[in-house]
């Protein structure tokens, strides 16, 4: 059944793919702030998600059944002159607001979290109850969002959502995607190998947020992730495997010799509880060769 749906973030890497899944078959509502991405598509509108006053009208003309809140600030170290402040209030206090929001419109609320919220040196394959210990303000401030949600509610589905890899939008771009540019170019690639996920794909996440929307599951945190557990090299050497690229352009490193960034050894996930809904997901391999295809 068709719903009214409110996206935030719509501008993201992730909420562009939302948009185009999203309106397929339902009515949405997609919000932007400094880019429009593919927001000019769609009925869309500019809103700073820390202007409680422009949020609140949105909601009272809309009235979403749903609310799809991928708006954050994202950067896992914070830019040159970017206040924590700043990081704190778009993505702790406005998910507040929002959940609030929800609770008096009714509307369920999908708070598209991060993997980066697990303790990264713990082991691999983690579950939702696995301990959570943010490495960065960034993961922090994610997991102090899915606290206020939780606090506020209980329409809501947190997802945590792993490494997201494809094809950025417009201006959007993503690792995956800086890398398929360079190895294009015959350019060499710097690839940690002592780091874990399971990367999910941008269209993949995008899918399964949808049809997280239509169904009748709430009060739950999800893992949100691939099937695969690979590093950051292994997901380059499949890349040059099915584009054809020349492997000898990835170079080996370590997280020790890229210190200002957080560690984050391994927080590849444990997604039963999503297999249990039914979701059928495909391997890195076959993903990456549709993308490729598609391009
Ligand atoms: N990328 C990943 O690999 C990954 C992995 C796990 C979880 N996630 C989560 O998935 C969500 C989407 O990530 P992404 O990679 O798509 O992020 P992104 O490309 O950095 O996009 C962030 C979005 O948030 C919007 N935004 C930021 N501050 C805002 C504000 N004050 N008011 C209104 N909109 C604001 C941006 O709008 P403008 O660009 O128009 O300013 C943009 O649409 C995030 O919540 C992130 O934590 C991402």
């Amino acid at each position: 059944m068709s719903k009214k749906i409110l996206i935030t973030g719509g501008s993201g890497l992730l909420g562009q793919y939302l948009n185009i899944e999203a309106a397929r078959e339902n009515e949405i509502v997609t919000l932007y702030n400094h880019h429009i991405g593919n927001c000019k598509d769609f009925k869309s509108a500019q809103a700073d998600i820390t202007d409680f006053e422009q949020i609140k009208q949105i909601f009272a003309s809309l009235e979403p059944d749903v609310v799809i809140h991928t708006a954050a600030i994202t950067n896992p170290v914070p830019l040159p002159g970017q206040n924590p402040k700043d990081v704190y209030n778009t993505n702790v206090n406005a998910t507040k607001n929002i959940a609030q929001l929800c609770d008096m419109y009714g509307s369920k609320l999908i708070y598209i979290s991060t993997d980066l919220v697990y303790a990264g040196y713990r082991g691999s394959m983690l579950k939702e109850d696995a301990k959570l210990i943010p490495a960065s303000l960034y993961a922090e401030t994610k997991l102090m969002g899915e606290v206020k949600v939780k606090e506020t509610f209980g329409n809501y589905l947190i997802l945590r959502t792993a490494l997201l890899y494809g094809f950025g939008l417009n201006h959007s771009r993503c690792h995956f995607h800086k890398m398929y540019e360079e190895l294009k170019n015959n350019k060499p690639v710097k690839l940690f190998v002592d780091q874990y996920r399971t990367p999910i794909l941008l269209q993949e996440a995008a899918e399964i947020i949808v049809q997280l929307a239509q169904m009748d599951v709430v009060n739950e945190t999800i893992n949100l992730g691939g099937v695969e557990r690979v590093s950051r090299y292994e997901l380059g050497e499949i890349l040059c495997n099915v584009a054809g690229f020349d492997k000898s352009l990835l170079e080996k490193i370590t997280m020790d010799e890229v210190p200002a960034l957080p560690k984050v050894e391994d927080v590849s996930l444990n997604t039963d509880k999503l297999q249990s809904l039914g979701f059928k997901q495909k391997s890195i391999e076959e993903n990456i060769s549709k993308i490729i295809r598609g391009n």
